[in-house]
């Protein structure tokens, strides 16, 4: 009983790690964090003998129930305030020169060789896979997420999870396919645990994320939770100040919302996403697809 209780324990702080993660909140660990609430859910967790992972649900805007109140979790907002900046974001490499739709895909082509099999930061130790990105060259919307879970880590491919499902329903709704869209990551080589990316590692990857942007020049960007949008506009702010507007982001149209994880676990804030996704609707010109 006291080893179920341990990894209990465990498994609420990796979930609660998560969890805040997902709302922005990247240095939450080094505030206190009350040992008798992580017990009293270790505890809830253990009675119920519930497996801890969360059923993939479609993105259903128009019809999303009520928000029900989910007292297992603290009670905290996006509203916190911003957390002063932990190492100084470099100055972004210069824009490059617009490639020729016909030649992006082998331009793309050109910065994978370039990574190689790559070792310039840590993260290289753990990896299966690299993920360079995957999806149309010439595409006009482009997401990034943060980095490989488990399974873009097997499959060497970007949101392949239970957040890729997610994301293949936003994408549709959306009235397009994956296959019309690009789709890459902060990093490329999945952080262990799952835990969010040091900022010397983003920060050596990212010059090549810049340049597949580049490449693709897409009209729309949309990046998927904090990690992203941090990464993106080289400023940590919480998505609350980011979301629900049009950033001017190397010649494209940069759009925050939240990542595809963070509404698995709180499908509350999929209208949210959606009043997102639909921003980068209008400024692609796109409208839902008509229902039946
Ligand atoms: N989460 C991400 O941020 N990226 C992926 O590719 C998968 C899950």
């Amino acid at each position: 009983m006291a080893r179920q209780l341990d990894a209990a324990i465990r498994d609420a702080l990796v979930e609660r790690v998560r969890f805040y993660r997902d709302l922005g909140l990247t240095e939450f660990y080094r505030r206190p964090v009350d040992p008798a609430l992580l017990l009293a859910e270790a505890a809830d967790a253990v009675e119920e003998q519930q497996p801890a992972s969360v059923a993939v649900e479609e993105l259903v805007v128009a019809t999303s129930p009520e928000p029900q109140q989910d007292n297992s979790q603290p009670n905290y907002s996006q509203e916190d305030p911003p957390i002063p900046p932990r190492a100084p974001f470099p100055a972004q490499p210069k824009i490059g020169a617009v490639v020729p739709a016909a030649d992006r895909a082998a331009a793309l082509e050109v910065i994978r060789e370039e990574i190689g099999n790559c070792t310039r930061c840590a993260l290289h130790t753990g990896r299966n896979k690299l993920v360079f990105g995957d999806g149309d060259a010439t595409a006009r919307l482009m997401f990034v997420g943060e980095g490989p879970g488990a399974d873009e880590d097997a499959q060497g491919l970007p949101f392949v999870g239970k957040a890729g499902q997610l994301l293949n329903n936003m994408i549709v709704a959306m009235g397009l396919r994956r296959d019309q869209v690009y789709i890459a990551n902060v990093v490329k080589c999945r952080p262990p645990g799952n835990r969010t990316p040091e900022p010397t590692e983003a920060n050596t990857c990212t010059p090549f994320l810049f340049r597949q942007i580049d490449v693709v020049r897409p009209q729309v960007l949309v990046a998927l939770g904090a990690t992203a949008a941090t990464y993106l506009l080289g400023q940590r702010q919480p998505l609350a100040g980011l979301r629900g507007r049009v950033h001017a982001f190397r010649g494209t149209q940069l759009i925050v919302t939240y990542h595809p994880a963070f509404l698995l676990r709180d499908p509350r804030q999929k209208k949210e996403a959606w009043a997102d996704l639909q921003i980068a609707m209008k400024e692609l010109g796109l409208k839902p697809p008509s229902k039946g």
